[in-house]
């Protein structure tokens, strides 16, 4: 029999073997100690199997994070917590003996327990965590620029960025650093903008000497506006010569703003950096302002895959969790591989300013789906008309969808955000 146990400080040592054995990492790239500086023990847990008696089967943590999530249309967009899985390894001699099943389980109750209403992750790979409810709610969409690249933004837009200055900040690994960093990410209103805990950001932003293969440590740069943090970009440069000219590249892990104009001004630093040849940018959506004013999709090496995957652990807390852009009243009758607690008939009400109340109900559904159809719409990523197209959610009452993909819809695609 699989059983889980909390982790403790003397399993330190186990739980980085066993994360470098799952992931076929090298031990001693990142240091144990640093490697672990981001992770919460309190959240993490093990998982012991009896064909394996001398150290753990597998593990799991979870990070406390905030996710930028539809509010009402007089707020625009709200951040709420979810609970992010993390670590997710099995010792390879015990794969696909149902570890990752129990660890899951023991996940989806320990979050229920802990009063969190939403849970979510990013996958290794895309066919693991459908058949435990979780759904594809944003987009990771990456694309380069070129050096130089043309920024055409509207008269307002460039006017905003020309009163934003950008500068660099060197040394990232600074708490006074991190804090600042992490401020703008909490002002940016983008959809699906993922906030870490302080914690895990502040390892984020560690300077691993072992770790930066080649590139230089971290930099950011950061926008400001009438003496205000506007926005921010963290990159890397990685010099590289080809016959005698430069062709360096930027990489951009993240770039946050709380305005066009802030986003245009960054944007602009980032493509005319010294001795690059392009710039790359991760964690991006489709309808990002700086993919479109570059020229869009079919021009910038666009590449899109699934970025942050959401799961209800309570139905009817995470439904009122968001906004809405439309009225609705409708019965949702609900299926769920594992939670018994989240199935049933659940009515969601939303009343004229956008906001929702979800309760029980017996009465007759509407429609029905399954809860990572919840998690698929929850950023407004797809409509309900698109999963009913799929044949996922199933029409009772005569134009449920549409008034369901009305009041869902966003009107923008969620970013990819940050991966964790
Ligand atoms: C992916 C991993 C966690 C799976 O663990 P596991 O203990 O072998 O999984 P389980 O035996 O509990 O499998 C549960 C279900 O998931 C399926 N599954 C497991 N790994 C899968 C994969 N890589 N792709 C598709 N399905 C997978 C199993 O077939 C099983 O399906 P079923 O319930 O329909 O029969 C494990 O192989 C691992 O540690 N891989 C390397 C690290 C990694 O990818 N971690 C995930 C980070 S998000």
């Amino acid at each position: 029999m699989i059983t889980m146990r909390a982790a403790t400080s003397a399993d330190s040592r186990a739980v980085h073997a066993l994360d470098t054995l799952a992931f076929a990492g090298d031990p001693t790239r990142v240091p144990p100690e640093h490697a672990l500086s981001g992770l919460d023990l309190e959240r993490t847990f093990l998982a012991e199997h009896p064909d394996l008696p001398d150290g753990p089967a597998g593990l799991y943590s979870s990070y406390d994070l905030r996710v930028r999530v539809p509010g009402t249309p007089a707020e625009g967009t709200r951040l709420v917590p979810v609970n992010g899985l993390t670590w997710v390894g099995v010792h390879p001699d015990v794969r696909r003996r149902g570890v990752l099943g129990t660890m899951i389980r023991h996940h989806l109750r320990e979050a229920r327990e802990r009063g969190e209403a939403i849970v979510g992750l990013h996958a290794s790979e895309p066919g693991i965590y459908g058949r435990f409810g979780y759904g594809v709610a944003s987009h990771n969409v990456t694309y380069t620029l070129g050096r130089g690249t043309e920024i055409t933004a509207p008269q307002t837009v460039v006017a905003l960025a020309d009163r934003t200055t950008t500068g660099l900040v060197t040394d990232l690994d600074d708490d006074t650093v991190a804090a600042r960093l992490r401020d703008v990410l909490l002002d940016s209103p983008a959809l699906g903008t993922v906030v870490l805990p302080e914690r895990c950001w502040r390892s984020v932003l560690r300077d691993v000497p072992e770790a930066r293969r080649g590139v230089e440590p971290r930099r950011a740069l950061v926008a400001t506006r009438d003496g205000r943090d506007v926005g921010a970009a963290i990159l890397t440069r990685k010099a590289r010569w080809e016959d005698g000219r430069p062709e360096g590249t930027v990489a951009v892990d993240l770039v946050t703003a709380v305005d066009a104009g802030a986003l245009l001004a960054l944007g602009r630093r980032l493509v005319d950096m010294d001795l690059t040849a392009e710039a790359r940018f991760v964690g991006r959506g489709v309808d990002d302002p700086l993919l479109g004013w570059a020229g869009g999709i079919r021009l910038r090496r666009v590449r899109i895959s699934d970025a942050l995957w959401l799961r209800p652990v309570d139905v009817g807390r995470m439904l009122v969790a968001r906004g809405y852009g439309a009225p609705l009243d409708v019965r949702l009758v609900v299926a769920d591989p594992v939670l018994e607690e989240n199935r049933g008939t659940w009515h969601l009400h939303v009343d004229a300013s956008g906001k929702a109340t979800c309760d029980r109900s017996h009465e007759a559904p509407d429609v029905s789906l399954d809860v990572a159809a919840l998690g698929e719409t929850f950023l407004g990523l797809v409509g309900p008309t698109a999963l009913a197209a799929q044949g996922r959610i199933v029409e009772h009452a005569p134009g449920a969808v549409a008034t369901l993909t009305s009041a869902f819809a966003t009107g923008a695609a969620p970013l990819g955000g940050l991966s964790f």
